[in-house]
């Protein structure tokens, strides 16, 4: 087992590894629950073996292969672009004009003019076939997550996909096998796990700050109503037909996987039931009745989709995970980020953004019942990757920054050769509560079994997200 700093406080606090009576007793709400079909691990076939601790094979330069050249996308590969030792060598979108779009700008700002590919549907698949592709990232509507990731993985390529890295239980699994059987990496590219705020909450937790973790509640409240209806910004609306489909929590991962990484979910811990509710789908009807023009094409649209997603999580250690997905009501935004156990509690988009956003009361710093400010701990408890490269961070990427800080992670992790922070296991469990929430709303709110990805290995404590500070190699 790698070094790590934290276990020893951890293991004194009764922290990740104390055999609790819910673990004893297999998880308190895990015993009702219903298993749904997926729940229980096929089995692994002869030779296939997990990518626990694997590392990357050291790359010399990391060489990127897009596809989906929307809003996401398109941004995301000039912030590939940028981190040292990476090029972005061939850029796809079915409409072909995008992917011109994109070359033309990576070879206006004097970077090299990537390979382009579009036009269709598979377009994709003649870009997979490239032999100078080392990491594949997607950025396509959430339906083709799925089958480009796993293409990715059958072509030999390391896979990063934005969320969710699949809609459907067997899906999941099918990801997670074809990465233990292909021998490649594939990962979420779970951005808000590098945010300061969060992996100064995620070291705090990490060294006993909130003493043993009780709690954490976390998720994705952002109004899109203007987004999810306006004739430009959505590809064919493909994120608002979604809400016509099923009530899911399609998003929470923003919020849920940073909770979970401070839970050293597949760590040490690992979630085993979701019990999910929802509220009336209200949001996008009301907003289309008062701003949309009868005869738009979303007057043909029906939305069931729940505004308020909420999947109560109980994990084996017995904690509790509130996450919430709320894009259709008018509020500000939040990914909510509050942590809790015996000895204190930090909660984020609480206090003024300006002043690093959160609020904290722990023990024995403070008493009183007044919340204090966040800005002290921020600094006291800043992530080594943000100290190295924040400033880039700031001037190079999306969301504050946290977008580079998760691509400058990866281009790194691949040039040093080193253990993901985020794997294929982290990157299904986080994505679960999308097809187990409604799973959970079927059964009338009854829980239902996560599975467990790692076939076991989750008891195991391992670095994740909380690393030790390495170098980039240097550039040739
Ligand atoms: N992590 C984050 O912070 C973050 C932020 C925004 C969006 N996203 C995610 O990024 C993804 C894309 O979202 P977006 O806002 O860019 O949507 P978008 O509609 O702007 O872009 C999607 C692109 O995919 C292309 N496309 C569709 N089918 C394709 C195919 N078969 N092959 C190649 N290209 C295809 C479309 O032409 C379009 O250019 C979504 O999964 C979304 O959830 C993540």
């Amino acid at each position: 087992m790698p070094e790590i700093r934290s276990v020893s406080r951890r293991l004194l606090l009764g922290g990740a590894l104390a055999t609790t009576g819910a673990l004893a007793a297999g998880g308190g709400a895990s015993q009702a629950a219903a298993a749904p079909r997926a729940a229980v691990a096929p089995p692994r076939r002869p030779g296939q073996t997990s990518m626990i601790d694997v590392p990357y094979p050291a790359h010399r330069t990391v060489r990127v292969g897009v596809i989906g050249l929307g809003n996401r996308g398109s941004g995301m590969t000039t912030g590939w672009a940028a981190v040292p030792g990476c090029t972005v060598t061939a850029v796809c979108d079915i409409r072909a004009d995008r992917a011109k779009r994109t070359a033309d700008g990576l070879a206006n700002a004097g970077k090299p003019r990537p390979a382009e590919y579009g036009g269709s549907a598979d377009a994709y698949q003649r870009m997979l076939s490239r032999d100078d592709i080392d990491l594949v990232y997607i950025a396509t509507p959430w339906e083709f997550h799925y089958p480009q990731g796993k293409a990715a993985l059958l072509a030999g390529k390391h896979v990063i996909v934005e969320l969710p890295i699949a809609t459907e239980l067997d899906e999941l699994w099918d990801l997670v096998d074809t990465s233990e059987r292909t021998r490649r990496h594939l990962m979420l590219a779970e951005n808000c796990s590098y945010g300061r705020n969060e992996l100064a909450m995620l070291k705090m937790a990490h060294e006993g700050l909130f003493g043993d973790i009780t709690n954490g509640h976390g998720g994705y409240l952002h109004d899109l109503r203007a987004l999810l209806f306006s004739d430009t910004y959505y590809t064919d609306s493909w994120r608002r037909l979604w809400h016509t489909r099923s009530t899911a929590s399609f998003y929470a991962m923003h919020g849920l996987a940073p909770i979970a990484a401070a839970m050293d979910i597949n760590r040490g811990d690992r979630m085993a039931t979701l019990t999910a509710t929802a509220t009336a789908p209200k949001g996008l009807a009301d907003y289309r009745a008062r701003f949309v023009p009868r005869g738009h094409p979303s007057w043909n649209e029906t939305y069931v989709n729940g505004d308020l997603v909420t999947c109560l999580i109980e994990t084996a250690q017995g904690r509790i995970i509130r996450a919430e997905h709320d894009v259709s009501s008018p509020r500000p935004y939040s990914r909510i980020n509050t942590l809790a156990g015996s000895r204190g509690i930090f909660e984020d988009y609480a206090g003024v953004v300006s002043a690093g956003g959160g609020r904290i009361y722990v023990e024995p710093d403070h008493s009183g019942h007044s919340w204090r400010d966040f800005g002290s701990y921020r600094k006291e408890f800043d992530h080594w990757l943000w100290k190295k490269i924040g400033d880039d961070a700031e001037n190079n990427g999306g969301h504050g920054g946290m977008d580079y800080v998760l691509q400058w992670r990866t281009v790194q992790l691949m040039r040093a050769g080193l253990v993901p922070d985020i794997d294929v296991y982290d990157s299904a469990a986080w994505c679960a509560p999308v097809p187990l929430s409604v799973m959970s709303l079927a059964a009338n709110g009854r829980p239902v079994q996560i599975p467990d990805f790692t076939r076991g290995a989750w008891v195991n404590l391992r670095m994740g997200l909380d690393s030790r500070t390495t170098e980039m190699p240097p550039v040739a």
